[in-house]
């Protein structure tokens, strides 16, 4: 066994953070308001321009939480969702008593199909059933074919969201991921591109609905001396010091997106020669941040499972992960509508997601490189 454990995603903090910090201690901004979350909502809106705004929030989950509410997602709703996903995707529309639709991927960018999409909503506009959105998710950073999918939701009356929790730094069509969609979240969750320990915000058009949002996030606190309540709200505020982190952090997020870029190409370069193993595409729509490297390995040529190749790994003290088991395969979500599915399936079955720090080390990414090798040679020819 090696001595350093290769993890799969590490925070890789820049030179601004401390400083940033430090300047919340210095004066006494140990709070959820501060000039750091001021700055982080303004760089972010800055960063992403198309004309949204930012609030920043506890994490993801809670920034999708916040918008559901605030475009009236409630009891006995439905809203459709990718299915391709992590969970944090969809435990909103369960907080607000509604009903996930989960819809299959394609297989360019192994995001939602829109063909997929267009099926459920003409069969629910019939049945006068129509979901109240739909979470689109940019998976492992690369978007999902927006235009049709925003077309089509506008057709419906449904609204869009985009998912973009693992997109950040990621374009469609020359525009920044969470800028297409009226309502976006991202994550600043320790394992993406750029973090703030943990973290999310809200993206929106709409300055007057971010304020409804800010006000839930922060208790419903009323404008007023008193502690006046006239909703019910959240604690989703963000410190003042993980927002100065933020800070430095969107101002290395272009170099993070090179970086993790530059490790995938070593990869694709160090298998091409290994029939069966082929990367996550990168759709012509898009620059694909390569947040994570996930590629597919096809049992015809390769007999192993991700499971037994994570296992493998692991034994050389090395972090990877199989793809995220499709939602409508969760035991939690069992008995829910799934429309199609198979294609989500074969891309969990088959896919593997690896080390993909923007820190990994030349020498750390031969380690893997080498481990996937060895494991691919030693299983190759033998029956799955
Ligand atoms: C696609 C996706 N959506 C939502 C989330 C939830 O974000 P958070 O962990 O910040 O709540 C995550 C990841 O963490 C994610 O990967």
């Amino acid at each position: 066994m090696s001595s350093k454990r290769i993890h799969l995603s590490v925070p890789h903090m820049g030179v601004d953070e401390r400083r940033f910090v430090g300047e919340a201690f210095d004066t006494n901004w140990l709070s959820t308001v501060g000039p750091n979350v001021d700055g982080f909502e303004r760089e972010i809106a800055e960063r992403l321009g198309g004309d949204v705004h930012a609030l920043a929030v506890s994490s993801g989950t809670a920034a999708l939480h916040l918008i559901l509410r605030a475009i009236g997602v409630g009891h006995g709703d439905r809203v459709a969702v990718s299915t391709l996903t992590f969970a944090g995707s969809v435990w909103p529309v369960l907080y607000l008593g509604a009903e996930p639709v989960f819809i299959d991927s394609e297989t360019t960018s192994w995001n939602v199909d829109p063909e997929r999409l267009r099926e459920y909503l003409g069969v629910a506009a019939r049945h006068g059933r129509l979901p109240k959105a739909f979470i689109a998710v940019h998976l492992y950073g690369q978007h999902a074919d927006l235009d049709p999918i925003l077309e089509m939701c506008r057709q419906y009356g449904v609204t869009l969201i985009e998912d973009a929790a693992e997109s950040l730094g990621a374009t469609y069509r020359g525009r920044q991921t969470g800028t297409v969609a009226d309502y976006s979240i991202l994550s600043f969750n320790g394992n993406k591109i750029i973090t703030t320990t943990g973290g999310g915000a809200v993206i929106a058009r709409d300055p007057a609905l971010l304020t409804r949002m800010k006000k839930w996030a922060n208790q419903s606190r009323e404008p007023a001396i008193e502690y006046v309540h006239a909703e019910y709200g959240f604690n989703y505020r963000m410190s003042n010091v993980l927002a100065g982190i933020g800070r430095g952090q969107l101002k290395v997020l272009d170099d993070r997106v090179a970086r993790r870029r530059a490790i995938f190409a070593r990869y694709r370069e160090a298998f091409a020669d290994l029939p069966g193993v082929t990367p996550q595409p990168e759709a012509p729509w898009g620059l694909h941040t390569r947040w994570l490297s996930v590629f597919s390995i096809d049992p015809a040529e390769v007999p192993v499972t991700p499971e037994e190749i994570v296992r493998e790994l692991d034994r050389e003290d090395i972090e990877a992960r199989p793809v995220w088991r499709p939602m409508h395969m969760q035991p939690v979500f069992a008995g829910a509508h799934i429309v199609a599915g198979d294609v989500a399936q074969r891309l969990y079955e088959t896919g593997i997601c690896l080390p993909s720090s923007s820190s990994l080390a030349e020498d750390d990414q031969r380690r893997v490189i080498e481990a996937v090798r060895s494991v691919v040679s030693a299983t190759a020819g033998r029956s799955r």
